[in-house]
Parts: structure tokens; C-alpha cells; sequence
């Protein structure tokens, strides 16, 4: 049986200049680097400059994802970008980073399902892919999460950081076999009855901008357990179990949640990428900015079966099987 597979032909990220360190909130929070490395894993995180916007994260991740791939603009039929800190309320970050590019043609547009987004917007390129409407698509996850923190907060605002990555998926023929590169199997779940535990006070119908809110005890609770289900529901849908995966790529919140969720699927954390202590929580860019780390640094190799799962507001989570 042949059969169609978006496959990754290019990855890159970008990260702000600004190397926050947990030190830097010491002089204003009740806080301290031994608590949140302790309790979060997190050591430094990335803030924007002054002006620097999500789009312009985006427009750096994508030239080097498209550097990787040795594409042009052009090249592209489509950008879904993935983020919860558009720019403006419209038009799209997508199409500003389509013209910042100088893609003439082809569509953009954003996916917002918070810190499950990059996984939403994989399986939207996915799709897209497969029902033959496009060639090529450049999948992105960017964020500036700290213009949503509430400085004062110090349960919050030492979590997130700023940040994007991005990816390349081209159609190519497959055999249909687990084999195959590139995506082979999704799996997408929301939950709106816990809206309350992480969302953001504000927004376009309130005229405010608001700030992150998030009750991290109950977040925690539903993490480990509907990420460690959403993996194995995505391996399960193509026969595959957890010792033929070379990496989990897991969204970067928290070190206890990603190892509670490793040791729950039976992988031992020699084959988990982990950028949570240099990146803190990028919400949407999370996840390519570990794939593009992940490669860099020589962990993902061609051929290498990779899951990537993830978790956000909504609450919102899933996972996506690949064979890189
Ligand atoms: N420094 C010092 N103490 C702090 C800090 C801080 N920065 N923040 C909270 N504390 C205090 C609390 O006030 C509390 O004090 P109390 O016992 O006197 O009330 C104490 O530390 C313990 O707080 P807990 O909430 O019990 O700490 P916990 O071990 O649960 O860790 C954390 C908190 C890191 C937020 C954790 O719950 C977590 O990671 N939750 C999940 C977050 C997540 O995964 N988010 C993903 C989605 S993000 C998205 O979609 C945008």
C-alpha cells in the first residue's frame, strides 16, 4: 500500500537575547533560585526585548528552519503558527511572518490552544498534507508569555519565557507501515470544564490585556496523568509501544511533570529531551524549540521515532508520533 507522510525536512528556533536567571526575581519576589530550580527545574528563561514582538520570534525561527531544509519562502504553500501571544488581535501573527518572510503566495493562519498548540498545529499541517491541499508547510510555536505575567505574582511569573521554534513538513510517499517517515499517528483532546485552573483574565472582549493565571497544584494533578494517556492513546492507534520510541519530546513545564510522565509511559529520561532549565515554560514554542535543540545537539537523529505531547489551557492536550 503506498500512502502519503508529512515528513520533517527542516527545523530551527530562535530565543531572545535577554538570559533571565532565577536570581533576577530574588530582588523583587519573596522567592529564590533553590525553590524554583527545586520545584520547577527551571534555571534561566529568554524575556524579548523592548518592541520585540511574537512575530518577530516567529520570522527568526522560521529562517532558520527554512535554512535547515535549504528552502526558500516560496517553497512554502502554508504557515500554521502556533501561539496565545499574537501580536494584535488581527490580522494573524501567521500572515505578518508570511510577508516578513516574503511568501507571495500560498495561506497563513494561527492556532490558539495555549501550550498544547504546537501539537494543534502539527496535526492541523497534518491534515492538510494528507487531504492534498498542500505540499510544503512551515509549522511554527511562538510566544512572548512574559507581556501576560503578572510580575507580582511569584507562582506564575517565574514559570515562562519567550521563544520560538519552528518546522518544516513536505509531502512524501510512504508505504503506510510504521516505517514510514515522518507523522504517523495524532491524537487531540480538550477539556473545557477546567478553564479555571490556567486562562488569562483578560482579553479582546474585556478591552483588557490581563494576566496569566494558573492554580499549579491542580494543573500538575491533570498533567501527568492526561499526557501519559494522550502518548500511549497516540502509539496504540498504529501498534506501537513505548520501547520502539528513540525520544519523547515533551512540552517543557515542569521537570517533575516530564518525569512523572516518562516514568508513567516506561521510558527512562536518557530518551526525554529536556530544555526546561535554559528556556523555563514557552508555552507553544516549547516543544519545537526542544525538537530544534534536540537535533542540534545531536539527540535526534534521521529515522529516530520521536513522540512530542503536550498540555496547556483549555485544559487543552495530545500528542503526535513521528519518525523523524
Ligand atoms: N517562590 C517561593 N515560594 C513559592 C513560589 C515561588 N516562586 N511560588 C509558590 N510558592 C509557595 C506557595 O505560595 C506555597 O506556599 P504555602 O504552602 O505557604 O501556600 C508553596 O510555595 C508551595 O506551593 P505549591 O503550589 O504547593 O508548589 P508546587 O510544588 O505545586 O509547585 C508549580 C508549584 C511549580 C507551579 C507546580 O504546581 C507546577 O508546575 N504546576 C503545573 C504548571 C504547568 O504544567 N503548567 C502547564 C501548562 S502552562 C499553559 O498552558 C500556559
Amino acid at each position: 500500500m503506498t500512502s502519503k507522510r508529512a515528513v520533517v525536512v527542516g527545523v530551527g528556533h530562535y530565543l531572545p537575547e535577554r538570559v533571565v536567571p532565577n536570581s533576577e526575581f530574588e530582588a523583587t519576589l519573596d522567592t529564590s533560585d533553590a525553590w524554583i530550580k527545586s520545584r520547577s527545574g527551571i534555571e534561566r528563561r529568554h524575556f524579548a526585548a523592548e518592541g520585540q514582538t511574537t512575530s518577530d520570534l516567529a520570522t527568526r525561527a522560521a529562517r532558520a528552519a527554512l535554512a535547515s531544509a535549504g528552502l526558500q519562502p516560496d517553497d512554502l504553500d502554508a504557515i500554521v503558527l502556533a501561539t496565545s501571544t499574537a501580536d494584535l488581535t488581527f490580522p494573524s501573527a501567521a500572515t505578518m511572518v508570511q510577508a516578513e518572510l516574503g511568501m507571495t503566495g500560498g495561506f497563513a493562519f494561527d492556532v490558539q490552544a495555549v501550550c498544547a498548540g504546537f501539537v494543534y498545529a502539527l496535526a492541523n499541517a497534518n491534515a492538510l498534507i494528507l487531504s492534498g491541499q498542500v505540499q510544503r508547510v512551515l509549522v511554527i510555536g511562538a510566544e512572548t508569555f512574559s507581556r501576560i505575567m503578572d510580575w507580582t505574582d511569584r507562582s506564575t511569573c517565574v514559570l515562562f519565557g519567550d521563544g520560538a521554534g519552528a518546522l518544516i513538513l513536505e509531502a512524501q510517499g510512504g508505504t503506510g507501515a510504521n516505517s514510514d517517515r515522518g507523522v504517523l499517528s495524532v491524537d487531540l483532546n480538550s477539556d473545557g470544564r477546567h478553564r479555571d485552573i490556567l486562562y488569562v483574565d483578560g482579553g479582546v472582549s474585556t478591552q483588557t490585556t490581563g494576566y496569566l493565571r494558573m492554580q499549579g497544584k491542580e494543573v500538575f494533578r491533570h498533567a501527568v496523568e492526561k499526557l501519559a494517556a494522550t502518548a500511549n492513546t497516540a502509539m496504540n492507534k498504529i501498534g506501537m509501544t513505548s520501547d520502539q520510541v528513540d525520544w519523547v519530546v515533551p512540552h517543557q513545564a515542569n521537570i517533575r511533570i516530564i518525569q512523572g510522565t516518562a516514568k508513567k509511559l516506561g521510558l527512562p529520561m536518557e530518551r526525554v529531551v529536556v530544555t526546561v532549565q535554559d528556556h523555563g515554560n514557552t508555552s507553544a514554542a516549547s516543544i519545537p524549540l526542544a525538537l530544534s535543540v534536540g537535533v542540534q545537539s545531536g539527540q535526534i537523529k534521521q529515522g529516530d521515532v520521536v513522540v512530542t505531547e503536550a498540555i496547556g489551557g483549555g485544559l487543552a492536550w495530545g500528542a503526535v508520533v513521528l519518525r523523524w
